[in-house]
């Protein structure tokens, strides 16, 4: 018999399609399975600084909120509470405030809490949960670059937008006969450039894990001229590392420019750049999204039921599994170079500059 009555559930990071869909399923899995009461703490562990801005989350308060984008708790990417940043004095200081954030939601009456997010915010629950928090965590960045989980909610969304992207792109670049470099998210990773561009039909994919050169780049473009393709699409993930010939031209962020530039200088072909940006972390949650974040909800209120705090739901062999929030922090899942998607793009003609 569990001896809880109350969690709290909070969202922190960068958001993705999807968040919606997890507080949703975890709130109704509280109520109706268990007849617990829930808190969402806003924006994050940030929300409890200030207690009094949480508020309960009810079957009403949740309903309607599954195919929405975002999160309806709000979040940050810069809140820790062992390294919060404050002013004081005119100047900026650092503190550890974990213990006021602890009473604070004692206070509200909280007794576990469900962590939704990147490795940023399940490292913050690691530590509270050494701190003796009850703390679940579920996995979340569009990235889908966490090594704990095969897939996270809102990768597929944000691969429809780029994909759809994509297609656009695809006419207005045969009618003009140009390059069109396409700048797609992936901060470590090319797994949203790489599925993306596979499944948009792209030409050229620039992924972080494989480096590249432009005069391969421009050679690919050549030789399908040479074949009579007049146009070419080439997909960059934000993250890639650019090469020493290219970093002195580096126009900084976004990196799609100077990939651009430099097709551009060296090919002769007139170049247009589309950086997608944050389009691809919004919009309603795709079918397959929803029914992820929805087993992911629920199943993390199963690890509270079941008193099995200190964990992270997550994605194997399509099955939802707990694994340890230790074992599963600070680990990438980076795409193999001679993996298999890799291979099948190269069977079907993709270059990736190399
Ligand atoms: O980690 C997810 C991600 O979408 C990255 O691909 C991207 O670099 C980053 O978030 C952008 O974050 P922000 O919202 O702070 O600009």
């Amino acid at each position: 018999m569990s001896d809880i009555r109350c969690i709290g559930i909070a969202t922190g990071g960068g958001d993705a399609p999807g968040l919606n869909a997890v507080i949703r399923a975890a709130t109704k899995a509280a109520i109706l399975q268990h007849g617990w009461k829930v808190i969402g703490i806003p924006d994050g562990f940030d929300g409890l600084i200030w207690p009094e801005k949480s508020f309960e989350l009810t079957l009403e308060r949740v309903s309607g909120i599954l195919p929405r984008g975002g999160t309806i708790l709000g979040t940050t990417n810069r809140g820790n509470p062992f390294q919060y940043k404050t002013e004081e004095n005119g100047e900026e200081v650092v503190r550890d405030i974990s213990d006021q954030i602890i009473s604070n939601s004692k206070e509200l009456g909280i007794d576990a809490i469900i962590t939704i997010g990147g490795d940023g915010s399940q490292k913050i629950g690691y530590e509270l949960f050494k701190k003796g928090v009850k703390i679940v965590g579920v996995p979340k960045t569009i990235d889908n670059d966490l090594s704990a989980t095969e897939l996270t909610f809102g990768f597929d969304t944000a691969l429809h937008t780029v994909s759809d992207a994509i297609d656009k792109i695809h006419t207005t670049a045969a009618s003009h006969h140009r390059v069109m470099v396409v700048e797609v998210m992936g901060r470590d990773c090319g797994w949203i450039a790489l599925a993306g561009g596979i499944s948009g039909g792209a030409h050229v994919i620039l992924i972080p894990e494989i480096p590249f050169t432009i005069k391969s780049v421009c050679d690919f473009i050549a030789q399908r001229e040479r074949h009579g393709s007049r146009f070419t699409i080439v997909v960059v993930a934000e993250g890639i590392k650019l090469p020493p010939e290219l970093k002195q031209m580096a126009r900084g962020w976004p990196v799609g420019n100077t990939i651009g530039d430099a097709i551009g200088l060296f090919s002769n072909k007139e170049v247009r750049i589309s950086v997608l940006g944050h389009i691809q972390r919004g919009g309603s949650p795709s079918p397959y999204d929803r029914v992820l974040a929805t087993r992911f909800g629920v199943a993390a209120v199963d690890l509270i039921a079941r008193g099995e705090y200190g964990k992270m739901v997550a994605l194997r062999a399509n099955s939802i599994v707990a694994v340890d929030v230790a074992s599963a922090i600070g680990k990438l899942k980076s795409v193999h170079p001679e993996g298999e998607l890799v291979r099948t793009a190269r069977a079907i003609g993709i270059g990736f500059g190399d």
